[in-house]
């Protein structure tokens, strides 16, 4: 298989072929998901919860990306690395040129950033500089403390039509990719329709491009013990965790998962 690219990407948008992305931090499991079909490893800053412990991803920093980055690549076949910048990494414009460049340096092929139409400038000035951008909308959970917890974001019309509007603003700045986390289906899919880039959802319903999940939950994984209702445990009834990915990527494929009981209403 070639490389995924965000040609690849784009034209499985246009197909309306779903794209698969799963969580990944380290090269075995890099190797296992790009060659079971998953077309796009996060390198997310959730590693910060699932791996090192954290009750939030606000700890991670920048090296700990690289490092994870870095050995994502080793690992990885043909997928496409996206890499989070962690919290406060893109608090200036010069501090979003180091980070994303270590990333990219590391492997990361693209970076994602959490937030809103306030990150025009960033996502602009990183695409000019060769720095494709995914923004991440709806729940950002490196704002948890502005939140106040892990919640549905866009279900009040002021939200969503807010929502619709960053998303729209941040396309027009160059955005390559909009992740949207936990928001209504409804919303999801008006936002997809609407979307010239591909959109993926993490409880956001089955009309996104394509679907991601935090790779140790899919695997049945949790260290809290709160499995949140978006999570479908991939490994069950499988013999092993390469059946357990293809299974994600298949159900991904056939529009199986998400079902409607992964998804948030209104
Ligand atoms: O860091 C991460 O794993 C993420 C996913 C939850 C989308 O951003």
């Amino acid at each position: 298989m070639p490389q995924i690219s965000l040609s690849t990407l784009q034209s499985l948008k246009l197909k309306g072929e779903k794209i698969t992305m799963l969580t990944c931090y380290d090269a075995t499991f890099a190797r296992a998901a790009s060659e079971s079909g998953v077309e796009i490893l996060l390198v997310g800053d959730s590693l910060g919860m699932v791996l090192q412990g954290h009750d939030s991803t606000l700890p991670v920093t920048n090296a700990d990306m690289a490092y994870h980055v870095a050995s994502v690549k080793r690992g990885n076949r043909e997928a496409l690395i996206l890499a989070d910048l962690p919290f406060m990494a893109c608090a200036t414009l010069e501090q979003s040129f180091a980070n994303s460049a270590q990333l990219m340096q590391a492997g990361a092929h693209m970076v994602k950033i959490e937030g809103a139409a306030w990150l025009a400038d960033t996502v602009r000035l990183l695409a000019e500089r060769g720095v494709p951008v995914c923004v991440h909308l709806g729940l950002t959970p490196q704002t948890v403390n502005v939140l106040g917890g892990y919640k549905v974001q866009g279900r009040l019309e002021a939200q969503a039509q807010q929502l619709r509007a960053d998303a729209i603003s941040l396309e027009q700045a160059g955005a390559a990719m909009i992740l949207l986390e936990c928001v209504p289906s409804e919303l999801a899919e008006q936002i997809t329709k609407r979307a010239k880039v591909p959109v993926i959802g993490i409880g956001a319903g089955n009309a996104a491009d394509g679907q991601v999940l935090v790779l140790h939950d899919m695997l049945g994984l949790s260290l809290s013990g709160h499995v949140p209702r978006f999570v479908k445990n991939f490994m069950a009834g499988q013999p092993d965790i390469h059946s357990a990915l293809r299974a994600y990527v298949s159900a991904v494929k056939d529009h199986s998962f998400p079902a409607p009981e992964h998804g948030f209403n209104a």
